[in-house]
Formats: structure tokens, sequence, C-alpha cells
């Protein structure tokens, strides 16, 4: 790539846009909606709107052109590394013509979130290319700011981890670590439970799904939750010392 080329390549910017209430996008954020030529959402096929633009929408000018990615909730490497590739060329297109895009992702841009794989991607295709990526706010920040409970104090050591379901490794992890962030929590939930349960933390933890937005909820009764279906938006936040 010419450095003329680079020079008039636009700009390529991940926007954390944070957990769900629009108040708490950053101020750089905001500026940053504001002025780009393309939003680029996250979608997956399952969803029929974009979460991530819920959140947004308010701070994206009139004259933005909106783009999706399809992010499917798939494992299969294949599949997904296919998805980002496309999702990849068609921010770089843009970005060749000039043109300043932003990819929005809910909480925090380098969170367990599709804009990393994408930004390491748009840098194969336009070596040298400008990116800023802006944090968020991310879910369990806002859990504990809910709470009014700390995610960590002193010697506490914090563990932020997508939920896992073998047994041996969440005992494991519950065992080192004073407080844990279960994150992905949705499809592994009882099993979770039953860990909790045979290492008498289950009344040490809370439930909490799409918070900050207005159908947030939370449930320190883990069991009452047992067999239902339960919102991908969601978390588990257990403290070995207790709420
Ligand atoms: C792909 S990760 C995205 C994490 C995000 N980047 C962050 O900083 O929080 C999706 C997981 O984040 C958690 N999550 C994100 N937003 C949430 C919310 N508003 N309420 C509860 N959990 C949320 C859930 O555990 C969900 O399964």
């Amino acid at each position: 790539m010419s450095e003329q080329m680079l020079a008039n390549c636009g700009k390529f910017f991940g926007v954390g846009v944070g957990p769900g209430d629009p108040s708490l996008l950053t101020i750089r954020a905001a500026e940053v909606l504001k002025q780009v030529d393309v939003v680029c959402i996250p979608r997956s096929r399952a969803e029929n709107d974009s979460v991530a633009m819920k959140v947004a929408s308010a701070y994206i000018a009139k004259t933005a052109e909106i783009m999706e990615v399809l992010t499917p909730m798939v494992r299969d490497a294949e599949t997904l590394e296919a998805e980002w590739q496309r999702g990849a060329e068609k921010i770089a297109k843009y970005l060749l013509s000039g043109k300043n895009v932003a990819f929005i992702t809910i909480g925090d841009a380098m969170l367990f979130s599709t804009y990393t794989y994408l930004m390491k991607k748009v840098r194969e295709i336009i070596p040298g290319v400008a990116v800023e990526s802006i944090p968020g706010v991310t879910s369990f920040s806002a859990a504990a700011a809910y709470l009014n409970e700390a995610l960590a104090e002193g010697s506490e050591k914090l563990a932020i981890i997508p939920a896992i379901d073998d047994p041996e490794q969440l005992r494991e992890i519950f065992a080192q670590f004073s407080n844990v962030v279960l994150m992905k929590v949705a499809g592994k939930y009882d099993q979770i439970v039953n860990v909790l349960a045979e290492l008498g933390l289950k009344d040490n933890a809370v439930y909490m799904s799409r918070i900050g937005y207005p159908e947030q909820f939370v449930s320190f009764d883990l069991d009452s939750l047992r067999g239902t279906k339960l919102d991908y938006l969601s978390l588990l936040l257990v403290k070995r010392e207790g709420f």
C-alpha cells in the first residue's frame, strides 16, 4: 500500500457503547459517532434489531450510512472466520474510499467483542490503516455499580470468564478467586448453579440480565431460574464473602 493511498484512507474506529443505558456511553464515543461517515453494526441472525444500535442511535449523525456485519451465534471457527473476513472486506472498501468507519459494540470494545477480530482482519487487508479503539463501560462494571457492590477490594482477586460447564474447571476458579464474573451464562446456567450449590456459594451469587436496559432483571434466587430460557445478555456475579 503506497503512502499516498494510506493518507487518503479513512480511519477505523471500534466504539464500545456501554452496557445499555445510552447515558453511559463515553464522551469520546459520542464525538466519534457524530462525525463518522459509516456506522457498522453487529447483527446476529437471531436478532431483529442490533442491541448496540439501540444504545447508540441517538448519537449517530442522520447522514451516516449504516452497514451491517453478520455476527453468527455459532462456535464453528470456519463459519465465524468467513463471516469476519466478509465483514472486514466490506469495511476496508469504505476505508479505501476515504470514509471513516465506526464499528459499534456493546459494553467495552476490547472484551469478548467481534470488533477485535474484525480490526485484526482490517489491518491485514490495509496494513498501516489508522485505528482507534474507544473503551466502553462493561456489563459487569454496570452490574456492580447497580448493586452498589465492589467487584474487588484490597487483596481480593477477580476473575472474568466466559461461562464454563466443566465442573472441575469451575471448582478451580472458585478456589482461586474471591470474586467471579461469569459471562455468556444463558446456555450453561443449570450446570453452573449445580457447582455453586455444591461449593456452598449459591446464596453468594446474583443473576443479572439486560443491565441498563428498561427490561433489566436481577435475581438472587438462582434456583428459581433453573430450566428457564435465559436472555443471552445475562451474567452471574459471585462473591465468596457474599453480598
Ligand atoms: C459477547 S459478550 C460482550 C461483552 C461486552 N463487550 C462487555 O464489555 O460487557 C456478551 C456477554 O456479555 C454480557 N453482557 C453484555 N451486556 C450485558 C447486559 N446489558 N446485561 C447483562 N449481561 C450483559 C453477557 O454475559 C453476554 O452473554
